[in-house]
């Protein structure tokens, strides 16, 4: 029986679900939603600040600040409540309202950002904002999960080992990229394993991670408008590109099984399922995919209706749209 004192020691790191049933095609979904934060930033923001506090940048009376999309944020807030430091995040329209809120019941400013940088997008136009407010006041104290080299290393430390020793004989593993911080950890963690394991990162069509040309993208998570520095492509062995409408619609099949799982799940098994639909024989493959969140962060959005249509079209949802969420199956 695990009892706390403190919100982020509790972290559920043993939970996969069989996607078998649903997508008939096994993939073991390793659940990161089961902690306190709601998804896979808390190990990131854990290790950043806790790394910070030892280096003795983060001292009493600093002021954390942020950009993030909105679960870094919602992770940093539990934190910098559970420790006293202040923090502001600075987000942009497109975080879910959901989201803001949850940071704001956790005694966080939110900042949001309403017009895009005319090179950078949204996200250039954060942290132009950031770098003007950490210049502004000395306590301003920005972790900076994009060069953060903490933001590897808690997985690393943690998330690669986990699946590890739940799956000795992984065969491949799809990690979704944001930052980079889940997918780089994993690989060099699996680059010093025993065992050869493929990683194949999987990323939102009109992201320029992997030096594709940009495009609208509107479900936060996965997917970058600038390069990530953290990204290092010698460790990874494919990329797959998922539509925001496959998105949707595998986010759905996985709702109709009683999943409710957040966006970037369904990116990452829809690009899943298409990878291992490509290749010649699946059967005896162990493949594991990582799912950073749960869907009640998404209700106003992948599981509103309104929105989808007005977003992807009517037919987004049909019959036969749901079968393409994930065409194996
Ligand atoms: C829901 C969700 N999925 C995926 C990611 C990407 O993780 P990473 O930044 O480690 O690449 C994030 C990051 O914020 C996220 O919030």
């Amino acid at each position: 029986m695990p009892i706390i004192s403190v919100p982020h020691v509790f972290n559920e790191d043993e939970l996969y679900v069989d996607l078998r049933m649903i997508f008939g095609q096994s993939l073991f979904l390793k659940c990161e939603g089961f902690n306190f934060a709601g998804s896979i930033k808390l190990k990131a923001a854990t290790e950043m600040v806790e790394s910070a506090e030892r280096d003795g940048v983060l001292t009493p009376g600093s002021v954390l600040v942020e950009s993030s999309s909105g679960n870094l944020g919602v992770a940093l807030s539990m934190l910098a409540a559970s420790k006293g430091y202040r923090f502001i995040c600075v987000t942009d329209s497109r975080c879910n309202l959901s989201t803001r809120r949850l940071m704001e019941a956790l005694g966080s400013q939110v900042h949001i950002i309403t017009e895009p940088d005319a090179v950078g997008g949204f996200l250039g136009a954060r942290l132009n904002y950031l770098r003007a407010l950490c210049a502004s006041d000395e306590r301003y104290v920005w972790l900076n999960q994009y060069s953060n080299p903490s933001n590897w290393k808690a997985h690393y430390r943690r998330t690669g080992p986990a699946i590890a020793r739940q799956f000795p004989n992984l065969d491949v593993l799809f990690i979704g990229a944001g930052t980079t911080g889940t997918l780089m950890g994993c690989a060099r963690y699996f680059r010093e394993w025993p065992r050869p394991v493929r990683i194949i990162a999987v990323d939102s069509a009109g992201s320029v991670t992997f030096g594709h040309p940009p495009g609208r993208r509107m479900i936060p998570g996965l997917g970058m408008n600038i390069r990530p520095p953290l990204l290092d492509e010698s460790f990874i062995d494919d990329v797959v590109h998922v539509e925001e409408a496959d998105t949707v619609r595998s986010c759905h099949r996985l709702a109709k099984s009683g999943f409710l799982f957040g966006g970037s799940t369904g990116t990452v098994v829809s690009g899943a399922m298409d990878w291992l639909s490509s290749q010649h024989d699946t059967r005896a493959l162990t493949s594991v995919a990582i799912a950073p969140d749960l869907g009640e962060r998404y209700l106003d959005t992948v599981y509103q209706s309104n929105w989808l249509q007005d977003l992807y079209g009517e037919d987004v949802l049909s019959p036969n749209g749901l079968e393409a969420g994930a065409r194996t199956g």
